[in-house]
């Protein structure tokens, strides 16, 4: 990249291309910053790029004119519809997998197969296109199932219950609109998520946080694309070299080996049961919201990272992380997470010292008011020297936001 002021395009809507647009913006080599498609907290830190579509020919188009030399993919719909094979063939470096790599997480098959032949730990499984044999296959099985349609859900295609005609009713939602089903055995642990750069074979991974992924309090309710997160979680010693060399290298080695190798960071959703870390899935991508409190303590610069996996010379190199903890507070719109919500006039109060608001569903009205758009609406995060001082600070940070319906979990990190 050149090196006066590099370019670097960020595509995203969320918190987490929020964070990711934050950690780049301290960089010391500082870099002029675009985004795609952006949102009010994201253009603080960058221009639009403005492409004359969203699919991958006009953003790369886009790009091309405007000089970027670098484009970090956040979600995993543009990996999905191909933005990185674009970027690459149009010779712009990209921070993500190409489409058939990001198979690891939009094809739970093609997953799961991987897994099988690294030898990566993960619940036995079945897949049904059929009603009829998904029904069979329920009668002859005990006790909980889990089921979830193969594909991209963002979180919410998963119901884990003992309830039989529940699980065939969830099933048949997915299969008839053409989505394959996958019922698996139920694991049992805490959760985490586990997050590494990947460039082929080399894996340098970044650290843990957990995600609270069910709507309300006590985790009751609805699976979500998340309700909060901390970093770093409470974690049996050792554990990130464990999941490193018996999961993200091994799967990193069999995906190159056969064909699809995998550039940009693997995030490993796993869950730590008595018989060791399983992992429950892989996604191709960052986390939401556990980037908005993992990027906030790295020190070393996300630049330089994502450049390196990006240009294919990743080295195994020691990264450091601050010596605290974070913890992120969603705050959604009323409605969330079975529907979006009217818009609503925002208000923010002072933020206090030590946190942080990473925008996600909001916009700016013609008349450039601040309004939440529906959904998850921000991510209020908190740093402090404890557990307890992050949450407090996040929480404290998140009282000073209003817009009609508002509502987070009061019990992130407790
Ligand atoms: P996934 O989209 O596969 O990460 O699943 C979403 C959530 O469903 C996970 O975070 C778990 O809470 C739950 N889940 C998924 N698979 C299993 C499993 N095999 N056993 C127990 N819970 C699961
Ligand atoms: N936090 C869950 C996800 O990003 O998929």
């Amino acid at each position: 990249m050149s090196p006066e002021q590099p370019r670097v395009l960020v595509v995203g809507v969320g918190g987490r291309e929020h964070a990711i647009a934050d950690a780049l913006s301290r960089s010391p080599r500082n870099p002029l910053l675009f985004c795609h498609p952006g949102n009010p907290g994201i253009l603080e830190l960058s221009l639009p790029l403005n492409p004359a579509s969203d699919a991958p020919s006009d953003i790369v188009a886009a790009s091309l004119r405007a000089g970027v030399q670098l484009v970090v993919v956040g979600p995993e719909a543009y990996l999905a519809a191909g933005l990185v094979d674009a970027c690459r063939q149009a010779g712009i470096p990209a921070f993500g997998p190409t489409r058939d790599a990001a198979r690891i997480e939009t094809s739970k098959g093609w997953a799961k197969a991987v897994m099988q032949r690294a030898g990566a730990p993960t619940a036995t499984y079945s897949r049904f296109t059929e009603p009829s044999a998904l029904r069979l296959h329920l009668q002859e099985r005990e006790g909980p199932v889990v089921v979830k349609a193969d594909g991209i859900a963002a979180g919410k295609g998963v119901l884990v219950t003992a309830d039989h005609a529940e699980a065939a009713a969830f099933a048949d939602a997915y299969l008839a609109s053409g989505s394959p089903v996958i019922v698996e055995e139920k694991l049992e642990g805490p959760e985490v998520s586990f997050f590494a750069l990947v460039s082929g074979e080399v894996v340098l991974p970044l650290g843990c946080a957990r995600d609270y992924k069910r709507a309300y309090y006590g985790d009751e309710g609805p699976n979500t694309g998340g309700m909060g997160a901390i970093c770093p979680p409470d974690l049996p010693p050792n554990l990130i070299g464990k999941l490193t060399e018996s999961i993200v290298r091994p799967v990193a080695r069999e995906m190159a080996r056969s064909g699809s190798p995998f550039t940009g960071v693997l995030y490993a959703g796993l869950m730590l049961t008595e018989r060791g870390p399983y992992v429950l899935e892989f996604n191709a991508r960052f986390g939401d919201p556990e980037t908005q409190v993992l990027l906030p303590r790295l020190r070393t610069d996300l630049l330089d990272l994502v450049e390196a996996v990006a240009g294919g010379d990743l080295r195994e190199q020691g990264i450091e992380l601050a010596d605290d903890y974070t913890c992120g507070v969603t705050i959604a719109s009323a409605g969330y997470p079975m529907s979006g919500g009217a818009p609503q006039p925002v208000t923010l109060g002072e933020a206090p010292a030590d946190t942080v608001l990473y925008h996600a569903g909001t916009r700016f009205t013609p008349e450039g008011a601040l309004e939440a758009s529906g959904g998850r609406v921000f991510t209020a995060v908190g740093r402090g020297a404890t557990e307890k001082q992050a949450r407090e600070r996040a929480y404290a940070l998140a009282r000073q936001v209003s817009f009609e319906g508002a509502w987070y979990r009061s019990d992130i990190g407790a």
